[in-house]
């Protein structure tokens, strides 16, 4: 069978190239992601990470290459169909992005509300079960934004990412300004989503404490490509100046002895 059988890519990058103005981001850029996968997407600061994640969920068009989300093209089909693709992912965008003017629960609430499907008392009852799943208490639904600690408005932002339950979550850096614990308590949250969910997950992180402990395979941006798609060991291996500095500078040698050490 060829469409969106069971085989098919949850994301699909082909050719991609991105430009703006002299400035070439990507260039010629291929990446296919399967089912299941727990995918870290590292690379240079500037290298085109947070753009290529735009791409994925159509924010932005490359100017050239094909996209394609659960084996069909972005662009294919009616517009319902394309909302209907559009509801199989949820993002959680680098910075963490909560409506300001809404609160927490009305924030959850936003993705179900657009489906115009749930009652009100459901859509409540809804807020409160995301709200369980990042480990937050119901009458948080309540608090404002500026009122959260930067962990909350993360497993804000999250809960909100899971409102319409995703087959593939995008995150962009989500650990970022969290101390370790926090980071920690994230990534056994998202782990533990993957094996209920069967989720997708493409992350970019600096963070190789979460890399380590979370992803399957990592995706290396760098010359303006993937360099490499590859489990974390054999990634470390690759003879790069960017892997170099990111996997065995000081930073990395610490933060990853552990995955050597533990088998
Ligand atoms: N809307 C835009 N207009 C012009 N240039 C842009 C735009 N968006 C991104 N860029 C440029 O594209 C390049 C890639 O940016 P991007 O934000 O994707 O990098 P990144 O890998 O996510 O970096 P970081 O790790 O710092 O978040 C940068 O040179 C940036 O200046
Ligand atoms: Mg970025």
């Amino acid at each position: 069978m060829t469409g969106a059988g069971e085989s098919a890519s949850v994301v699909s990058l082909s050719s991609i190239v991105t430009r703006f103005g002299k400035n070439v981001v990507h260039d010629g850029l291929d990446l296919d992601i399967q089912r299941g996968e727990i995918v870290a997407l590292v690379g240079g600061s500037g290298s085109g990470k947070t753009t290529l994640l735009r791409h994925i969920i159509g924010l932005t068009r490359p100017a050239a290459g094909q996209v394609s989300l659960f084996g069909e093209p972005l662009d294919a089909g009616s517009t319902y169909e394309q909302i209907a693709r559009r509801r199989r992912f949820g993002v959680l965008f680098q910075q963490g992005a909560l409506f300001s003017a809404l609160n927490v629960g009305e924030n959850i609430a936003f993705p179900i509300r657009e489906e115009r499907i749930a009652s009100d008392d459901e859509i409540r009852q809804l807020v409160t079960l995301k709200l369980g799943m990042v480990e937050m208490e119901p009458e948080h639904a309540l608090l404002m934004p500026a009122e959260l600690s930067g962990g909350m408005i993360k497993r804000a932002a999250l809960a909100r990412a899971l409102a319409l339950e995703p087959e593939l979550l995008l995150l962009d850096e989500p650990t970022a300004g969290l101390d370790p614990d926090r980071s920690a308590s994230f990534v056994k949250l998202i782990l533990s989503l993957r094996d209920e969910l069967g989720l997708t997950v493409v992350l970019v992180t600096h963070d190789l404490d979460t890399l380590a402990a979370m992803s399957s395979k990592v995706a290396v941006l760098a010359d303006r490509k993937i360099l490499s798609y590859a489990s974390l060991e054999d990634t470390m291996n690759i003879d790069h100046p960017f892997v170099e500095r990111f996997f065995r500078g000081e930073q990395g040698r610490r933060a990853l002895a552990h995955i050597n050490g533990g088998g």
